[in-house]
């Protein structure tokens, strides 16, 4: 069943049955003001870092699910109603909900009032714009109360939640007659404030929640709006919120429109107050000015459009499958650029406050999408790269507003240090700059202890070839990508962080994972030090990579699949020879990427075996079979009920590496066929099963073991939208950045017979047509001239350049 509909010309998925199996949401904002919508107006909006830096307030776990957004009532006559739904639940005679590019537009109607509700945050200011338009389609005048509200977080998210006995006496505001400024912690140590502007006078105001609404009410029948009144309220402690009343009157055909804004303000500390409890509200004034007409809005609005449309033409495809278009050319790109934001921070199932930046999640999410931002990319690769230490080791984590390693999670992954190489070539390649080898970026945020990034990736290495195992192969530590295959963990106490515990520190668990990487990104590096001249160290890495190559060889191999593991006593996990957790997903992929055992046919029976096992309607699932009880040795990977998260589900993240992996041995159907199975735009049919938006991935789909087979959960923020993009992009149209120029190698299904891209590779535009004649043999034209191997040699040209490729 479909809850909406893809509208491709617009870039947007226009959902119109607001009852969707689970909130749908979208993303707004780019550099500092950041907000998440969803189709009922819930959501939340936080500056730069999503648990330091809280604007408004969403409580998790609520009941029903999304509650907490900003919400516009409508009071016509008695009947009132939202545009999105709720809180009010009042039917709508229409609805819908346009999910776009960095927006999202409400459309609905009842009993003859139409309303667009237009919001988005401005591509260079620091608020989310509200554009709230009425109109009587009826023949009689209406007279309409207007209330909209957004209620405040108290900065710090988690404290939010928690510690009351302080929050309840802090809450302070300052209310004009268009504004109300929220500035609790103001007084003190916060140089920021947050506001709630109209850019019309109000008839009205409240900003203490419990008068809103009245104590023993809730967000669906709030006293102020039952009443068709406010109660001019100034908060003083307990929960202050925003609410802006409005009277209008409409005659049959009138429109009126009232334009929200939610901004934020830092000011410098010599410049924080007016006068004594004042703020100085120079800045807020000066932003309030800028969208305080509907054309100041509708130039920000098509300014954000139009940079949207510009970006992704950076690479654009059309094919004979309107599917995989849709995907690689809008959403698919979209989720890349919203990973990369908010890296596992803030969505529908993550807090904001868990997590800040993953060092493998974020080098990982730069890989689909480095060609849209470059310049940030490497901003961002200096960030990650800065919380490394000089051992080569990491801090798992940091919080992007300080930009520090996250004590509380530490280090011990022993497959971060590698993602950073993953990151930097792919850098490299893009932009043919290897001039950010030699960047100074320090250890561990120490002043004084900067070294070229070049450093970094020799760390990253050196970390793991002095960090073996019994085996050869590299040491585990904490986990690998698999956060849940905690060897070392040993953990017997409710509660206690599988990521972080180490009660058996055995110094000998090996991961199979780690080796397939380490020999992929070891090569990678040998090139790149090839390219800039360093050729004996180059083979020195090389002969590095054979070793571990070998040992895989050797031990990591279970006679149809790759083991995957050694575990604590150097018992194998991952092998026929266990019950459960037989085979695992992520060394097939990898190894076979890494090419290891490929003279012995490895890749390809780990790949069938992958197939035969693992794969089920919606993709391939992360191990089998799914661990039946709790192992010690292994952790949280067993934690989970059967099929779900790490235990048996469809990991969505590691399914690219299947399709690139297939790609890699030129089994070109199946690449593609894993690509659909958990493909969004495929599974829009059955959006009552898979339940998450059809526009994005999710990071699970319950496995064919658990009890909701087909569910999918922790939609948007996972490295399925990176690795995917890379995938579609690089492996299966093939057009794939390397060091000397770009590459085209395509690994089309035979559904696919034909398809035009576009692309603009280090500013210069390439026009690409290839013909899949399932020839298997390769032909390319550059400009009509014949080209020896698949690589475009690179010029600079500001004419565009037709290639044709035949395959
Ligand atoms: C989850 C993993 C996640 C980890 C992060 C675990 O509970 O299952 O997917 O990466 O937590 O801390
Ligand atoms: C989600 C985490 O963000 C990611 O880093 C990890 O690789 C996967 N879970 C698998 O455990």
């Amino acid at each position: 069943m479909k809850y909406g509909h893809f509208d491709d010309k617009e870039y947007e998925y226009v959902i119109t049955n607001y009852n969707t199996p689970l909130p749908w949401i979208n993303y707004f904002g780019q550099d500092g003001f950041f907000s998440l919508m969803s189709n009922t107006c819930g959501g939340y909006m936080f500056y730069k870092d999503a648990k330091l830096r809280r604007i408004t307030r969403f409580r998790y776990n609520n009941v029903p699910r999304d509650y907490g957004g900003r919400y516009y009532y409508i009071n016509d006559n008695g009947t009132i109603w939202n545009p999105g739904f709720l809180p009010m639940k009042t039917k709508l005679d229409s609805y819908k909900c346009r999910h776009g590019l960095g927006y999202s537009i409400f459309e609905s109607e009842k009993n003859d009032l139409k309303c667009e509700l237009l919001c988005f945050v401005p591509l260079k200011d620091l608020c989310e714009i509200n554009q709230l338009t009425l109109k009587n389609n009826s023949k009689e005048t209406k007279k309409v109360t207007l209330h909209g509200v957004i209620e405040w977080c108290l900065w710090n998210a988690v404290d939010d939640q928690t510690n009351f006995q302080r929050n309840w006496n802090i809450g302070e505001v300052e209310v004009d007659d268009k504004t109300i400024y929220h500035k609790t912690e103001y007084r003190e140590r916060r140089d920021h404030y947050a506001f709630y502007h109209t850019n019309i006078k109000h008839d009205g105001f409240d900003s203490d929640l419990d008068t809103f609404i009245g104590l023993y009410n809730s967000w669906c029948d709030p006293n102020a709006v039952k009443n068709t009144t406010s109660y001019n309220t100034v908060a003083s402690g307990w929960a202050p919120i925003a609410a802006h009343m409005f009277n209008l009157e409409l005659k049959p055909g009138e429109e009126k429109t009232v334009i929200f804004q939610t901004g934020y303000v830092e000011n410098p500390e010599d410049e924080k107050f007016e006068k004594l409890h004042v703020i100085n509200k120079k800045r807020a004034y000066e932003l309030q000015a800028k969208y305080d007409t509907k054309e100041k809005v509708l130039k920000a609005f098509e300014e954000l459009k139009t940079k949207w449309v510009n970006l992704l033409s950076t690479l654009h495809v059309e094919s004979d499958n309107d599917k995989f278009d849709r995907m690689v050319n809008i959403w698919n790109q979209y989720q890349c650029m919203v990973t990369f934001n908010m890296s596992r921070s803030a969505s529908y199932y993550e807090s904001g406050t868990g997590r800040g930046m993953g060092f493998r999640d974020s080098c990982q999410d730069l890989l689909g999408f480095l060609h849209l931002i470059p310049e940030k990319s490497r901003e961002r690769i200096k960030d990650i790269a800065s919380i490394q230490f000089e051992d080569g080791s990491t801090y798992h984590q940091y919080q992007p507003l300080t930009k520090r390693g996250n004590a509380d999670i530490g280090g011990g992954f022993n497959d971060d240090p590698l993602w950073l190489i993953a990151a930097v070539s792919q850098y490299i390649k893009e932009t043919g700059d290897y001039s950010i080898l030699n960047d100074p970026t320090p250890f561990n945020n120490k002043e004084g202890s900067e070294k070229p990034l070049i450093d970094h990736l020799r760390a990253s290495l050196n970390y793991i070839i002095t960090h073996k195992g019994p085996h050869g192969l590299p040491l585990i530590g904490r986990a690998d990508w698999n956060d849940c295959l905690n060897l070392n963990c040993f953990s017997k106490t409710p509660g206690e962080s599988f990521q972080t515990a180490s009660n058996f520190e055995s110094g000998k668990a090996e991961s199979v994972f780690i080796a397939g990487m380490f020999v992929l990104y070891g090569k990678e590096f040998a090139t790149i030090l090839k390219n800039i001249g360093l050729d004996a160290e180059s083979s020195d890495i090389l002969k590095e990579v054979k070793s571990v190559e070998d040992a895989t060889i050797k031990y990591g191999w279970d006679g149809e699949w790759f083991v995957r593991a050694y575990d604590a006593f150097s018992n194998k996990v991952g092998s026929h020879e266990c019950e459960d957790g037989q085979i695992f997903v992520e060394p097939q992929g990898f190894c076979t990427m890494a090419r290891i055992g490929e003279d012995l046919g490895f890749g390809k029976k780990a790949l069938d075996s992958v197939e035969k096992i693992l794969t089920n309607d919606y993709g391939v699932e992360i191990l089998h079979p799914c661990y039946k009880e709790y192992h010690i040795e292994l952790g949280e990977v067993s934690s989970y009920p059967m099929g779900y998260k790490e235990n048996g589900s469809v990991f969505c993240h590691n399914n690219p590496w299947i399709v690139i992996a297939n790609t890699v041995i030129g089994n070109n159907e199946r690449a593609f066929d894993v690509y659909k199975r958990n493909c969004p735009a495929y599974l829009e049919e059955v959006s009552e099963i898979h339940k998450t938006e059809p526009f994005v991935y999710s990071q699970t789909i319950a496995g064919r073991d658990a009890k909701n087979y087909g569910e999918a959960k922790n939609s948007w923020l996972t490295g399925t939208a990176s690795w995917t993009m890379y995938a579609a992009s690089q492996a299966i149209l093939g057009i794939k950045p390397d060091y000397d120029g770009l590459m085209i190698d395509p690994h089309l299904p035979k559904e696919i017979k034909h398809a035009s891209v576009t692309r603009v590779f280090r500013g210069v535009k390439y026009n690409i047509t290839i013909n899949n004649n399932a020839t298997g043999k390769y032909e390319m034209l550059v400009e009509n001239n014949k080209v020896d191997g698949k690589v475009i040699p690179f010029e600079k040209s500001s004419k565009l350049i037709n290639v044709i490729v035949n395959i």
